[in-house]
This record gives C-alpha cells, sequence and structure tokens, in this order.
C-alpha cells in the first residue's frame, strides 16, 4: 500500500514537464513545436540554449533522483528503483502534457543517481564519449544504455542490474524515430563538440 502512494508520488513528481515550462515561461514559446517535437533536455538545449538546455536536464534528472528517495523507510534498492521507475513512467507519459513525454534517458538517470551515483558517474561518462565520438545524443544516449548494463552487472547487483537492462530496452523503443533518422542520415548531429 505504501509503495502504491510513492509511486503515484513519483509519477506525477515525473509528470512535472520542466522542458514546456522552461520554454513557456522563459522564452514564451513551446518546446513542442520546434525541433524534434520533443520536450526533453535534448531538443530544449537545441531550440532554447545552454542556459535553458542545463535547467531542464537538472530538472528532469532529479525528478529520478528525488522519486528513488522518496521511499526511504523501505531502505531496499528493490523498492527505491521501483518507485524510480514510475517517475520515468511519468516523464515519458506525463499526465500534465497529454502522455506526450520525453524518451526516459535524464529521468532514468536521476534513479541511478540516488542509486548507485558510480554508475551514474560511469554512464556520464559513456554518454560524453559516445557523444563526442558520433555527435549524435540520441545514438549516445542508446549506447549509454547499453554500456551501464553492462558496468551495472560489476555490482553484483541482480536487481539494479535488470533494472538498468529494462530501462535500456525501453529507452531504445522511445528512440524508434531518432534510429529511423540516424538510418536515413536524417538526425541531426551536435555541432559544438
Ligand atoms: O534524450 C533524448 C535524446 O536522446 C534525443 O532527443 O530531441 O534529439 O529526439 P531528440
Amino acid at each position: 500500500m505504501e509503495f502504491l502512494a510513492y509511486a503515484v508520488i513519483a509519477y506525477l513528481l515525473g509528470s512535472i514537464p520542466s522542458g514546456i515550462i522552461v520554454g513557456k515561461l522563459g522564452y514564451n514559446l513551446d518546446i513542442r513545436q520546434h525541433g524534434s517535437g520533443n520536450l526533453g533536455a535534448t531538443n530544449t538545449f537545441r531550440i532554447l540554449g545552454i542556459k535553458a538546455g542545463i535547467i531542464v536536464v537538472t530538472a528532469d534528472i532529479l525528478k529520478g533522483t528525488i522519486a528513488t528517495a522518496l521511499p526511504l523507510v523501505f531502505d531496499a534498492g528493490i523498492f527505491r528503483l521501483g518507485v524510480g521507475l514510475f517517475a520515468v513512467l511519468g516523464h515519458t507519459y506525463p499526465l500534465f502534457a497529454r502522455f506526450k513525454g520525453g524518451k526516459a534517458v535524464a529521468t532514468s538517470g536521476g534513479i541511478f543517481l540516488g542509486i548507485n551515483p558510480i554508475l551514474f558517474a560511469i554512464m556520464v561518462g559513456s554518454f560524453l564519449v559516445t557523444l563526442y565520438i558520433s555527435k549524435y545524443v540520441s545514438l549516445a544516449s542508446m549506447l549509454t544504455g547499453i554500456i551501464a548494463t553492462i558496468a551495472s552487472a560489476a555490482f553484483h547487483d541482480w536487481t539494479l542490474f535488470i533494472v538498468t537492462a529494462i530501462v535500456t530496452v525501453f529507452v531504445f523503443y522511445r528512440h524508434w524515430e531518432n534510429i529511423k533518422r540516424i538510418k536515413n542520415k536524417t538526425e541531426p548531429k551536435i555541432t559544438w563538440m
């Protein structure tokens, strides 16, 4: 019962569309009508620049991290990971944005920051390296999921491993359009790195 209450709170927290809020309040613009149409941090960086992008990526990460901190009473990682996943669901299918949300990357990262900061650091490192090499944020996000899944096995925490694998499959699913664009060579590359 307690888990359900935390899950609902986490879902609502994840549903807060930071990209839309920052776009509308700071720039009088709906981020969903520009660029890739996604409300996530990548599109915010792309359309609104570095300041707005940093605010949105931080907020989206924190949604996952705060969600894992909610059920500290349970202590066990499995409950905290479970609650964190509801924040990811909220971020991707947000109640406050007609259920059309982000691609699960930043908020999932936030879960791992809350549960295992070393794994999170590995994710940030692999994201930056794969982004530097490929120049595709989407590809870097997906490859980071694979690397994180492999790396999570090193902690001998099989719940963490399974959740990381599930999140990675979900990240691939959410990037289906990006995969098609990469194949067609129409996916935009970053130019600043
Ligand atoms: O995290 C989302 C990113 O991997 C891709 O975003 O806007 O290029 O579809 P976007």
